[in-house]
Formats: structure tokens, sequence, C-alpha cells
């Protein structure tokens, strides 16, 4: 397996003509995602729907890990969704478009995937809408296949409470600057970059790892593995789960 280090580098240039904020945004990626911990339940050759993709940036993260392996990236912004492609360099086995990952359309397809990956997405979605995907998402895996969430949580506490104060201070702050801020033109932009760069979001819906295991539960799955990648800043939460059989009598 390559090194950590070189595997950066390989990832940033499938970004040639990135902004500082995009290399930046890349660079949180290897700082944040606990990559070698979502790989190791990954098969060399395994097909990938990554739902909520974004730029693309872990999918060329699996991609280089494995290059054997397919991955169909979905995500609602147009604008990710064109460097994602602009990644893949003509390279077949990364697929991306643009789709909302809670449209039941998405998921009237005769695809099957090996692996669902929905990483840093639940988050942003609201406790019905997380449930409708978890729900749905299982139509388009393989009978053995697995679905790998990547999420936010609500433990340890303290990075708990960073990440509320960055979500939701910081957006309010940012927020309140940029209205001022766009009365004055360029200094606006600046304050919307600031913005992108930080990842500040609104309405986020963070579960605590318990509503996780209910949603997952109440939608059918069974936890294989359930886990608290300790690194980065933020308080990260990784379930790998897979659909329960339903043995039917007769
Ligand atoms: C924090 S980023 C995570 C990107 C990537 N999965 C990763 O782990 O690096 C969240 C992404 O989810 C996308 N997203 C949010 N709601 C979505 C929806 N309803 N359908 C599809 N994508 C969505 C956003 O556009 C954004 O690119």
């Amino acid at each position: 397996m390559p090194k950590t280090w070189r595997l950066y580098q390989d990832v940033l240039r499938s970004y040639p003509n990135s902004t500082i904020v995009e290399k930046v945004l890349i660079t949180t990626r290897f700082l944040e995602l606990p990559i070698r911990d979502i790989d190791r339940w990954i098969g060399e050759s395994d097909t990938i729907a990554d739902l909520g993709c974004g730029r693309g940036v872990l999918a060329n993260i699996l991609l280089k890990l494995s290059p054997n392996r397919s991955i169909y990236g979905v995500d609602l912004s147009e604008g990710r969704i064109e460097r994602a492609i602009a990644s893949a360099q003509g390279n077949s086995r990364l697929e991306f478009i643009v789709a909302d990952v809670t449209d039941p359309q998405l998921y009237r397809t005769e695809r099957r995937f090996d692996i669902v990956l929905v990483s840093e997405v639940l988050y942003l979605l609201s406790h019905g809408k997380q449930e409708q995907v978890l729900d749905s998402v299982a139509s388009i895996l393989k009978p053995d296949g697995k679905l790998i969430i990547k999420d936010y949580t609500t433990r340890p506490w303290y990075k708990y409470y960073m990440f509320w104060i960055e979500t939701n201070l910081l957006y309010l702050l940012v927020n309140s600057i940029y209205s001022v801020a766009t009365k004055f033109g360029k200094l606006g932009h600046l304050f919307r970059l600031i913005t992108i760069m930080f990842g500040v979001r609104d309405n986020v819906t963070v579960s605590s790892p318990e509503q996780f295991v209910s949603m997952l539960t109440r939608t059918g799955w069974r936890i294989l593995s359930g886990s608290f990648p300790s690194h980065g800043f933020w308080p990260h939460y990784l379930s790998i789960c897979q659909k329960m059989r339903c043995n039917k009598l007769h």
C-alpha cells in the first residue's frame, strides 16, 4: 500500500488546476477522514457507490489504494461533480453524477454495488431523511454488500462541542459578516471563500452513537462494527453494516 504522503501527492495531482481553497479542502480530507479504517472494509476490486461524494477526493483515494475498484459518485452540487469528473482524468473506473441521495429515483436502478459509502452526508439531512436514505440504499447493494457510514457524532463531548461551535457559532458569525461584506464587493467574495474553506454549514443534525444504532436497527441493518476513529479535530463515528437477512418460515 502506498504511504500516506505519496498518496496525498498523488491525489493532489488529480486536481491540477485547484485553487488554494481546494488544496486546503483536499488536505483536510487527509487529516480528518479515517482513510485506512474505511479502506480495510473494501475489497481490492469492489464496486462502490459513494453517496454525497463531493469533489471525489475520497473516491480518488480509494481508487489509488486499489486501482481495480470502480466508484460511482453521486452529489447534489454541480460544481463539486464538475471537479470530481475533471479529477477522474478519463479513468472509466471513476464515474460521477449529479443527484440527490434522498431522491427515490436514484435507487430505481438495476445496478448493484459491493459497497455503499456514505461519508459525512447524513448529518446534513434531517433524521427523517437520514432514515429514508438508510432504508433506500439496501436496494443498490449486492446481497452480501456492506454499507459504510462515516459521520459526526456527539462523543467525545469536547470534540462535539468544538464541532458545535464550528458549525453553529462560526456559521452565524461568518454569515452575518458576509451579509454586511457583500455590500463591499470583493470583501464579500473573500468571506464567501472563508465560509467554504471552513466548511461552515447550517442545519446540521448530528446523531449520538445510540441514535445511529437505533436508526440502523430500525431500517434493518446489522452492525458489524461501530467505532470512534480518534484522529483529527472532530468527533467521528464509523459504522460498517450489512442488511439483515429475513429467514422466511414456511
Ligand atoms: C462534507 S461533504 C463530504 C464529501 C465526501 N463524502 C467526503 O467524505 O469527503 C458533504 C457532501 O454531501 C453533499 N450532499 C449534501 N446533501 C446531499 C444530498 N441530499 N444529495 C447528494 N449530496 C448531498 C454535499 O453537496 C457535499 O458535497
